[in-house]
């Protein structure tokens, strides 16, 4: 696109981050965006933090990097502090807090900032609890802000937060309409007023409503309206009118807020926080392909236990003591699982956990008046790299998380794949990639035309069956899909060894013939269907796969290593090449050891000596990685130096200032910039280590 040499210099001024030098403390580091409420791919608002971007130094944004108008404010002894986002409200004067410290954990991230002679903390918390779908598929989020005195004196305090309609769309020129409900419970809703349903604009889907609400207590005001009347009432006042505006218009149109303020009292020691929830429902949720290409419309599957989005933000937020608890349990697990690993790995893995789930719902069929509870599948957004549902080579490299928290999450999200292609609508032999084009729309593939990874997706699908099955024990996956995953292993006997040319799920790397990290996962694939004959008594099949997978292996030591025997080849007789062969983790994880040790050690010697700044390449086409296949390839690697070194420069990268964009899992090694990708799931990867038993980690 051309742009004239002055716009362009002006918008490079304006894009520019805040380079001011961080002046908080941030434990474990300050990511590039920190995650604010990270619950569902409709629900994903961070601070984009760049390399040193405080709370109030910057709009919260959406994952996309648009805003999500989101302000708050504090009175203290009359004067005013802005404390989130970067309100301009004309004919006032306010001060801005001063951020003190940030921390992240698994589930939350918690700001503390100095209001003159008050400290506020603000935390931020997505909860986590895979083992609970009801609790899991809720599309809300916690925030609290509690106060304390800082010089020992009592202070008058008042606490002021909005949302704006931003949290609706992705075109900020559609019309939005709102309501204010109040009782126990104080809830502002905002949404569209013309609706598409299953529509995305900007990946913002356009249906269903955003909510911000607060616990009706003493003295909590309400109010919403054009954003600089609603905060300049709170600044001059410290309170709200209880009132409304009705005059429904575009979401830019004198920007209405949603807002809420608590008066805090006189504070001396910390006060009990003042909780909100802030969340984004819809219903139904997912559009799915059924036999015979009927759509089923299907519910997220917290409406088998609430019969209305108020009932279920009350509960939500009369549980927030108890769900702090519950978050605080789970982080703790996570971070001593992870720091058995090393620190650095454990932070990685902390800023990794609310991404990962961020990207799936759970959902539930209906039937009559109820729901079908035995029918529950999880789909998960391709965010960012194209929105694709489901696909296989995304679940893949994410599954660590699934395996690591909760299994049956594994089991739910290969289960569309399953059902749809055991329909026979799917004409491909090989795996389908994913179950539909544009999230949350999962309508399939029938023209067979979906973007092809044979060899990767049948592998992947093989391992990923194993590996559920193996970790749960529960034999139903592999015995109703048996065929299919029969028919994927007779197309990974004939097409893994000497793969052809094609793309692996590295698509952006371009695609290449014989590529040798495609073979080692057509292999282990073909060996992992060996395992799950013998699991169902197969015997004849059983020994009959083992014996190929073991004879391939062979002729690919001699295809796949370089002419010098110091690496793997990236492909077939291209002694020059190599790339991170992280698909033998796979191997490892499903213990199925068809790779020879010796290969592990060749490849953690190679390693040793072949790293850039920030990491060893993906492969010798480019000087990028991945962040998430060279944690995998930590998880297989014989030292723990080497082990180390990937960790480390991921850690490195993650924490390097250089964007301010959610996680992204595609980087380069030279410099530790970051490549296109950002908030994927993929980052649950990040949680190889921890997904191996303590006995099978180096
Ligand atoms: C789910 O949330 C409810 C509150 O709505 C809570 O009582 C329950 O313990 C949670 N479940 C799990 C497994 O954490
Ligand atoms: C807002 O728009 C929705 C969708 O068209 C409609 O169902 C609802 O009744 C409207 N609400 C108000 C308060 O106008
Ligand atoms: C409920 O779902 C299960 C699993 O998909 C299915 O076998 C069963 O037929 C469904 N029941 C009804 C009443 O639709
Ligand atoms: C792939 O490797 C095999 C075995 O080395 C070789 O015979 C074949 O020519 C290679 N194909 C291509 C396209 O390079
Ligand atoms: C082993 O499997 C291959 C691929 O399905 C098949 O062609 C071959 O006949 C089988 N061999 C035996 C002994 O069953």
């Amino acid at each position: 696109m051309f742009v004239p040499a002055l716009l362009a210099a002006w918008a490079s001024l304006l894009l520019a981050p805040v380079l001011g030098a961080v002046t908080w403390t941030a434990t474990p580091f300050n990511p590039a965006s920190v995650p604010l409420a990270v619950r569902s791919p409709y629900l994903s608002a961070w601070l984009p933090q760049g390399a040193g971007t405080a709370l109030n130094d910057a709009w919260p944004t959406f994952w996309t990097g648009s805003i999500l108008g989101w302000a708050g404010f504090a009175k203290v002894d009359g004067v005013a502090f802005n404390w989130l986002g970067v309100p301009g409200v004309p004919g006032t004067t306010f001060n801005k807090a001063t951020q003190k410290s940030l921390q992240f954990t698994s589930t939350q991230s918690i700001f503390e900032m100095t209001a003159g002679p008050v400290d506020l903390t603000v935390t931020f918390l997505s909860p986590v609890e895979p083992s609970d779908p009801v609790n899991q598929s809720l599309p809300l989020s916690y925030y609290s802000v509690s106060a304390a005195s800082n010089d020992g004196k009592a202070h008058s305090v008042q606490i002021y937060t909005d949302i704006s309609a931003e949290w609706v769309t992705g075109d900020n020129s559609l019309t939005a309409n709102w309501t204010t409900t109040t009782g126990s419970v104080l809830t502002h809703q905002v949404q569209l007023a013309a609706q598409t349903q299953f529509g995305e604009i900007g990946d913002h889907i356009q249906q269903g409503s955003a909510y911000h609400s607060t616990l009706n207590t003493a003295g909590a005001t309400w109010q919403n309206g054009q954003d600089t009347v609603v905060r300049a009432q709170f600044i001059n006042n410290g309170k709200l009118t209880n009132a409304g505006d009705t005059a429904f218009r575009a979401v830019s149109d004198r920007w209405p807020v949603f807002a809420f303020a608590h008066d805090l009292g006189s504070v001396t020691g910390a006060t009990a926080p003042v909780v909100f929830a802030v969340g984004h429902a819809r219903d139904p949720a997912v559009q799915y392909i059924v036999a015979g290409g009927a759509l089923q419309s299907r519910g997220l599957f917290f409406w088998t236990r609430f019969s209305t989005v108020a009932s279920a933000i009350s509960t939500f937020l009369g549980d927030y003591s108890n769900a702090l608890v519950r978050a605080k349990a789970f982080d703790a697990k996570v971070n001593a699982d992870a720091t058995k690993i090393s620190a650095d790995y454990a932070s990685i893995v902390a800023l990794s956990i609310r991404q990962g789930f961020g990207a799936i719902e759970t959902t539930v069929s209906r039937t009559g008046g109820g729901f079908n509870t035995s029918d529950v599948l999880v789909f998960m957004k391709e965010i960012s790299s194209d929105g694709n549902v489901n696909t296989v080579d995304v679940i893949f490299p994410a599954w660590p998380l699934f395996l690591y928290t909760n299994p049956t999450l594994g089991k739910q999200l290969l289960l569309p794949l399953f059902e749809y292609q055991a329909t026979g609508q799917y004409p491909n032999k090989w795996s389908v990639h994913d179950m539909g084009a544009s999230y949350p729309k999962a309508l399939g593939h029938n023209d067979g035309k979906d973007e092809a990874m044979p060899v990767e997706e049948s592998g992947n699908m093989l391992i990923m069956t194993l590996s559920y099955t193996q970790k749960s024990n529960d034999l139903s996956l592999i015995k109703t899909y048996f065929n299919l995953l029969d028919q994927w292993t007779q197309f990974l006997i004939t097409d893994s060894l000497i793969p052809a040319n094609q793309i692996s799920t590295d698509d952006f790397a371009g695609s290449l013939a014989n590529q040798t990290n495609l073979a080692i996962k057509g292999i282990v694939g073909i060996k992992a269907m060996a395992q799950i004959a013998s699991l169902l008594g197969d015997t004849a099949r059983s020994a009959n796969y083992s014996s190929i997978a073991a004879s391939y292996v062979q002729q690919w030591q001699k295809f796949a290593t370089s002419s010098d025997g110091t690496h793997l080849t990236l492909s077939y007789g291209d002694s020059a090449s190599w790339g991170l062969s992280y698909n033998m983790f796979a191997d490892k994880l499903l213990q199925t050891n068809v790779f020879p040790a010796s290969v592990f050690d060749m490849q953690t010697t190679w390693y040793s000596t072949h790293a850039n700044a920030f990491g060893v390449p993906l492969d010798t086409r480019h000087t990028y990685t991945k962040s998430d296949w060279s944690i995998w390839t930590a998880g297989l690697v014989t030292t723990t130096a080497v082990r180390d070194l990937l960790i480390s420069s991921v850690r490195k990268y993650a924490a390097d200032g250089k964007s301010s964009q959610p996680l992204g899992d595609w980087y380069e090694t030279t410099d530790g910039s970051v490549e296109g990708f950002r908030a994927r799931p993929v980052v649950g990867g990040h949680l190889a280590l921890a997904s191996l038993p303590d006995s099978m980690r180096h």
